[in-house]
């Protein structure tokens, strides 16, 4: 049964609080977190506002064709929400109790996996009990999607923190499709094996049908790790397992690229470009920086480049570096260590470099809203990306969206997904610095006509390529039966 052709048969939910009857959706989102975050108002009285991200924005006609509901965390450790409906949307909020959230989302989540998964630049940590935590806590979701999946239901399962869910649903559900989708990268082998629950992950994930990477290189990974942890045969992208067929494939994820070009468009953003420019002291070139404040994102080798392109003087005198650095898991040892590294280096380039009134670097520990991002990436003459791992990075597409007028120049580093289409960019290996220096300095003196060469082939690519056709690619391979999949 498909989510995008059928019309929705349940009745539409009441206004107010309370979401569908369990067991009537025929669309089911499982994904960590919920779509929109919890804001109190002035009363003191509860508000969810949609929460800034693509995937929603992809999802949601889906989720209204075909009676949708999403679950996820609602991102604190209070009592869990339940089922509700806000911005139109059926949720069904999950729970966290402190030990959870310690264990299962900053233990195996944060300080297991996601450093497992990017190639140990961070140590992962293996205890059991964060282990026991996250097959409990991805029993809980499981639970939650198998009462709210009516017969036949599409259930799309989301990201590292739920590889489990697939195989839980699986053997409550025979007659739910089951399709799941990893932002993140998959390790090689070698890096994967040394999950001691290595053989329970795979099981977790083979409870779907299809199975999304980011690159082809993360489903070749994954193909592997069903070889070799379970000994299953795999041919081309698929996997066997007893009478079924289970497809592991890439996917890249990509970005609301036409909404936020018209986000850049406005006015009003283009107006606070030109104030943020102001701000700077009108430098000749605007290098940016936008990551969560992650290990992965290589912000330390970042300033390190910039640092010593300085002291070279390569760049010329009116240039600046912003770097935007979003508050991220700020609880977990490895981030902690991280901040203090920045703000070190940060203060460092500037005790050495700045001027009364004009430092070299602008650092900003906050987030922004997306109108404040689209203003920071027109203004903006570099873009830089630097990451040691990431699944895509979609801060590089989001540059190229909201450079409509073909200006600016994109230094991206090869490890990430992003490196696989983005060929107009100044792809980096942000382990070797004098490449890296280089590669700025090329991309910050880059004649216009170059950069609207680039950038528009970068453009094509975005625009072509965006997170509805993503969503719908997934979706349209996972409602087809097997054997009449298309070569992917
Ligand atoms: C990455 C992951 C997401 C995660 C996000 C923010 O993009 O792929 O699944 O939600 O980081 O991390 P957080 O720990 O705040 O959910």
């Amino acid at each position: 049964m498909s989510p995008m052709s059928e019309t929705a048969d349940a009745a539409a939910a009441e206004p107010g609080n309370e979401g569908e009857a369990a067991g009537c959706h025929r669309f089911v989102v499982v994904a960590s977190r919920l779509p929109v975050d919890r804001t109190e108002g002035p009363g003191g009285q509860v508000e969810w506002r949609p929460s800034p991200g693509g995937l929603v924005s992809a999802l949601e006609p889906v989720m209204r064709e075909a009676a949708g509901v999403w679950i996820g965390w609602s991102g604190d450790t209070g009592p869990a929400p339940g089922p509700f409906r806000a911005n139109d949307l059926d949720l069904v909020g999950m729970g966290l109790s402190p030990e959870q959230f310690r264990d299962y989302y900053e233990g195996f989540c944060n300080a297991t996996l996601w450093p497992l998964y990017h190639d140990v630049i961070a140590p992962p940590e293996f205890h059991r009990r964060w282990w026991d935590a996250y097959v409990t806590v991805n029993r809980s979701f499981a639970t939650a999607a198998v009462a709210q999946a009516a017969p036949e239901a599409t259930i799309w399962v989301h990201d590292y923190q739920l590889q489990l869910v697939p195989q839980m649903v699986r053997e409550q559900r025979a007659d739910v499709r089951i399709g799941f989708f990893n932002h993140i990268p998959f390790p090689g082998y070698e890096i994967f094996a040394q999950l001691p629950w290595r053989r329970q992950v795979v099981n977790g994930l083979l409870g779907a049908d299809l199975l999304g990477f980011q690159r082809r290189a993360d489903a070749t990974n994954f193909l592997r790790a069903c070889r070799r942890t379970a000994g299953l045969a795999t041919r081309g992208s698929t996997v066997r397992i007893g009478d079924r067929e289970v497809r592991a494939a890439a996917f890249p994820i990509s970005i609301d690229a036409q909404s936020l070009e018209q986000i850049a468009r406005r006015e009003s953003v283009r107006k606070r470009a030109g104030e943020i420019r102001m701000a700077l002291d009108e430098p000749d070139t605007v290098l940016l920086g936008i990551d969560r404040l992650d290990y992965t994102k290589g912000i330390p080798v970042r300033l390190r480049a910039y640092g010593e392109l300085l002291r070279e003087a390569r760049l010329g005198p009116r240039v600046v570096l912003v770097q935007v650095a979003t508050p991220s898991r700020e609880r977990v040892g490895a981030y902690r260590v991280l901040r203090d590294e920045v703000e070190l280096a940060v203060s460092r380039i500037n005790g050495e470099h700045a001027e009364v009134g004009s430092p070299p670097v602008h650092y900003l520990h906050q987030s922004y809203p997306r109108e404040e991002m689209a203003a920071l990436y027109l203004a903006a003459d570099v873009m830089l990306v630097t990451s040691l791992r990431d699944g895509m990075n979609l801060v590089a597409k989001e540059y190229v969206a909201c450079r409509y007028d073909e200006s600016g120049a994109l230094v991206l580093s090869e490890f990430t997904g992003a490196a696989d289409e983005l060929s107009g960019a100044f792809l980096v290996n942000p382990h070797d610095i004098e490449g890296l220096k280089d590669a700025i300095v090329r991309a910050a003196t880059i004649s216009p006509g170059e950069a609207r060469r680039r950038m528009r082939l970068m453009r094509k690519r975005v625009s072509e390529h965006d997170v509805a056709h993503w969503a719908e690619s997934f979706l349209g391979t996972l409602e087809r039966p097997p054997g009449t999949w298309p070569t992917l």
